[in-house]
């Protein structure tokens, strides 16, 4: 396998299209993909590290620059229906239904894959994870390169997603070729998958299509991935990528879950304790909470009036706090309607699982 060494640090271009795509730089982006180089760049979801998921080669750079483990696979990204057929084997009626309702969108689905994948693109599955990404530059950017784009987040292993180019830059520059800024992204959190290869639908990670949308499109039953919720550790995700520990801060980040008045009072109680021993404390709040904290650092995700203002900031706080170098992280529950399951899946893991209830 492809080895990226130390040693080799390339310079990164960052190219600037916060104000629209850009004709020359497009076409010069594109060129680096189909030569098998690598671009990140922005989707409506988080930044993505996009490579040519038609070569191996290209795969193989885009783990080693994320030191990334090689048996989690990457999503293939397209621009146009026509280029599902060549690398899905079957596209299942129901597959069809829902690229025509969501996308291009942040949905992504898997099907049987044909020969044109190589298995260094899907981690050796049989199986490749295919999106049509809603946004202009990305889309402009897959047609540049050659219609099919592998990108997983374009985040070192094990940090959060990079939602703004300049995460892509701390965690990527010297390792990569390019890196397109196309301004903060709009979802904040990575495309929901759903799986179609055995018939029934099975969300394999909750994104902002959730369960009731992918229902009211179907019409039939939507199941969530038992990996995704069991305290048991013989049931593994589906998704491979799930059962890693990503998205984790530096600091030890614990959840408080309950009636909004009893966890401001109880994460302040904790908070009180870290203070006194010298620890640097940061919080997790909403605009709704935050004025209400007297102690530690606080930061607002947003208002759960707007629950996408939450989403959109989660990760831009863990790597904000990481960057402070606190000592301890607390952070509200975000059960909000639409995407409460997407973020909340997120924050537990970058919790480890540490919950309290109020
Ligand atoms: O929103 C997104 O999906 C972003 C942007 C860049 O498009 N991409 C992204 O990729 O989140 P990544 O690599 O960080 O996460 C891909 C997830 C992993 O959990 C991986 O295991 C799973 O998708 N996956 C990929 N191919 C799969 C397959 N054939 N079967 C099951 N899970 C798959
Ligand atoms: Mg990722």
């Amino acid at each position: 396998m492809y080895k990226w060494k130390e040693d080799v640090r390339m310079k990164t271009i960052l190219m600037d299209m916060t104000k629209g795509t850009d004709e020359s730089l497009m076409s010069e982006a594109g060129k680096i993909i189909r030569e098998g180089g690598l671009v990140a760049f922005p989707t409506e979801t988080v930044y993505g590290l996009g490579g040519n998921a038609l070569d191996p080669e290209a795969s193989g750079k885009i783990y080693a620059a994320k030191g990334r483990p090689s048996d989690n696979p990457l999503i293939v990204h397209i621009a146009d229906m026509s280029a599902l057929e060549p690398i899905a084997a079957e596209i299942p009626e129901q597959a069809r239904k829902l690229a025509q309702k969501f996308w291009p969108g942040p949905l992504t689905m898997v099907f049987r894959k044909t020969d044109l994948v190589p298995m260094a693109t899907t981690g050796g599955l049989d199986t490749v994870a295919v999106r049509m990404p809603d946004n202009e530059i990305a889309l402009e950017l897959i047609r540049a390169g050659g219609g099919y784009i592998a990108a997983p987040s374009a985040n070192t292993s094990g940090r959060p997603s990079p939602t703004k180019a300049s995460h892509v830059m701390d965690d990527l520059e010297g390792k990569i070729e390019c890196v397109i800024d196309g301004g903060p992204v709009g979802i904040g959190v990575e495309s929901t998958i759903v799986d179609l290869t055995e018939g029934a639908p099975v969300i394999l990670r909750p994104g902002y299509i959730n369960q009731q949308m992918l229902e009211d499109a179907l019409k039939v039953e939507v199941t969530i991935d038992k990996g995704l919720t069991a305290n048991d550790p013989s049931i593994h995700p589906k998704a491979p990528g799930m059962k890693y520990r990503h998205y984790a801060p530096k600091a030890g980040l614990v959840i408080v879950e309950g009636k909004a008045e009893a966890v401001v009072e109880k994460i302040s109680a904790l908070t009180e304790v870290d203070v006194k021993e010298g620890k640097k404390v940061g919080i997790i709040a909403t605009n709704e909470t935050a004025g209400l904290y007297r102690q530690g650092l606080v930061k607002s995700a947003g208002t759960r009036e707007d629950e996408i203002t939450i989403s959109q900031r989660l990760y831009s706080i863990l790597r904000e706090f990481d960057d402070m170098d606190v000592d301890r992280i607390y952070s509200e529950a975000f059960e909000t309607p639409q995407l409460g399951q997407a973020i909340m899946n997120r924050l537990i893991k970058a919790a480890g699982h540490q919950i309290i209830n109020v």
